[in-house]
């Protein structure tokens, strides 16, 4: 077994269920979990520490909605210099400790002329060709194959699940396609044209590369993104990372809402 799933598990021997990464401006769901066992990055070995604006960087093991979760407060990008396969190492303590499903969610920026910021998109299938692969290295077979299949990275039975959970709940789901870039720049708008002909949906800079990783390992994967801003050229106004914040915050207690369902339903 790995250095930082001996280091969690000396700590405590809690089984999680369901994982729970938190984007930016997302991390307050955290604050709603019981029974909490609070683990900083920086403590566990090997582990890579998020140095983003509002990433806490702690894992928080505990029950939400009365099932036992592990949550991510906080992740890493490729744009703090980490590189991709730097991702393998939290998803796979997740994975060691018992969890099986994962719920990765995101802020990222609406390509599709439908969306409006505050929306909700549950992610359908991504493009993750602009980033290099989180698999690429000597592959650990202990954990998938080497040529894993990504014809259905996120969940078809669990999507089925959180439409019919927003419906009953009343909140505007949007389904569509996530693109992952490097950052850390926001894109230009001429970037932002050509990825809405690619058909991409909504763009971000970081979840494609976690969800390989977790559907690699045998994760069921799940990923909502909030729309916190109109992408570069859909937007007439120019970008900040205030704004996704701040989106964060104000969509707050719908996504919240979501995100608490879906774990009693999982
Ligand atoms: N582009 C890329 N990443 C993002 C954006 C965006 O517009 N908004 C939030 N994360």
């Amino acid at each position: 077994m790995t250095k930082e799933f001996e280091y969690v598990r000396s700590i405590t021997d809690f089984v999680p269920e369901t994982a729970i990464i938190l984007g930016s401006g997302l991390g307050n769901i955290a604050d709603m979990c019981k029974n909490t066992t609070v683990i900083d990055y920086k403590d566990i070995p090997n582990m890579p520490v998020s140095t983003a604006p509002s990433h806490k960087g702690r894992l928080i093991l505990g029950t939400l909605n009365g099932k036992n979760v592990v949550i991510m407060q906080g992740r890493i990008h490729i744009y703090e210099g980490y590189l991709p396969k730097d991702i393998l190492i939290p998803i796979r303590l997740m994975k060691d400790l018992g969890a099986k499903n994962i719920i990765i969610t995101n802020a990222a920026g609406g390509i599709n002329r439908k969306y409006k910021v505050g929306d909700l998109m549950m992610i359908k299938d991504h493009i993750s060709c602009f980033i290099d692969s989180c698999l690429i290295g000597k592959n650990d077979e202990h954990y998938g194959v080497r040529f894993p299949d990504m014809s259905d990275i996120y969940n078809a039975d669990i999507r089925q699940k959180v439409e019919k959970i927003a419906i009953k709940n009343n909140i505007k789901l949007y389904e569509g396609v996530f693109v992952q870039v490097k950052g850390p720049q926001f894109e230009s708008p001429a970037e932002i044209r050509m990825l809405e002909k690619l058909g991409a949906d909504a763009v971000g800079m970081s979840t494609a590369i976690d969800a390989i990783a977790a559907k690699h390992c045998g994760f069921n994967v799940c990923g909502i993104t909030l729309i916190s801003n109109m992408a570069c050229g859909i937007s007439e106004n120019p970008l900040s990372s205030d704004e996704v914040f701040l989106a964060g915050q104000q969509a707050a207690p719908k996504f919240q809402k979501l995100i608490l369902e879906i774990i009693k339903e999982l």
